[in-house]
C-alpha cells in the first residue's frame, strides 16, 4: 500500500468536505465523488482490463486519483478533462503529489470540443461527472469514442435522479447498450455497449 497516495486521497476527501461546506459558489466547490465510488470505480477498470480511460469532470483530481490507481495496474492511461482553470491548477498539484503522473493525461478544455477530437472507438472506459445538462447533446460523441464492449460509468443517477432522466432514458433506450443503476454513492448509471461478436 502506498502510504503517500493514501495520505493524499484521505486529506482531499477533507478538504472537500470542509471547502464544499464553507462555499456556496459552485465553482469553487470539489463536487468530488465518495470514497466507495472511487473503490467501486477502481474495481471496474481492473475488471475491466481498461487501459483508454477517459474522464469528464476532473475538479481537484480526487476521482483521478482513483482511477490512475487502478490504470496503473492495467498498463492504461486516464486523460482527464477540466475547464476551469482553478481547479485544472489544484489537479496538477495532487497529481504530481500522488506519483501518478505518468498514468494520468490532465486536459484542460471544454469537454465537449475535446470528445470531438477523438477516434472513433478509441476508449475503453469513460467516467463522466460533469454539468449533468450537456450529457444528451454530447451522448454520440460519448458513444462514437467508446470501443465495442466499452463502459460508461455515470455518477449522480441517484443524487440528481430527476435531471438525469432524460439523459437515462436516452442510453437506456439505445439497442447497442446494456445499462444498470447501481447504489453506491451518489448512484452510478452503468452502460456497456455492445461487444463486435454481439453485431454479428
Ligand atoms: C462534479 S465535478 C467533478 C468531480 C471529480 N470527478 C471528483 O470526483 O473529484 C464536475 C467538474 O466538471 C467541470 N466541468 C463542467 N462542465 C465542463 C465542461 N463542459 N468541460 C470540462 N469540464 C467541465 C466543472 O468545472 C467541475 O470541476
Amino acid at each position: 500500500m502506498n502510504n503517500t497516495l493514501e495520505d493524499l486521497k484521505a486529506g482531499l476527501e477533507r478538504f472537500g468536505e470542509e471547502n464544499d461546506h464553507a462555499t456556496t459558489e459552485r465553482s469553487k466547490r470539489m463536487l468530488n465523488i465518495t470514497r466507495d465510488t472511487g473503490e467501486f470505480l477502481s474495481l471496474l477498470v481492473r475488471a475491466t482490463a481498461a487501459r483508454s480511460i477517459l474522464e469528464i469532470g476532473t475538479s481537484n483530481g480526487y476521482s483521478t486519483l482513483w482511477l490512475a490507481q487502478a490504470a496503473k495496474a492495467t498498463g492504461g492511461v486516464v486523460t482527464t478533462v477540466e475547464y476551469a482553470e482553478y481547479k485544472f491548477k489544484l489537479a496538477l498539484e495532487n497529481f504530481s503529489a500522488s506519483g501518478l503522473s505518468g498514468a494520468i493525461q490532465p486536459v484542460l478544455d471544454d469537454a465537449g470540443r475535446f470528445l470531438q477530437s477523438l477516434h472513433d472507438a478509441s476508449q475503453d472506459f469513460i467516467f463522466l461527472d460533469s454539468e449533468r445538462i450537456e450529457y444528451i447533446g454530447w451522448w454520440p460523441d460519448l458513444k462514437r469514442v467508446l470501443r465495442p464492449g466499452g463502459l460508461i460509468v455515470v455518477d449522480n443517477a441517484l443524487s440528481h435522479e430527476e435531471e438525469m432522466a432524460p439523459f437515462v432514458a436516452l442510453v437506456r433506450s439505445d439497442g447497442d447498450f446494456e445499462t444498470s443503476l447501481v447504489p453506491v454513492g451518489k448512484g452510478e448509471f452503468l452502460a456497456v455497449k455492445a461487444s463486435s461478436v454481439e453485431r454479428v
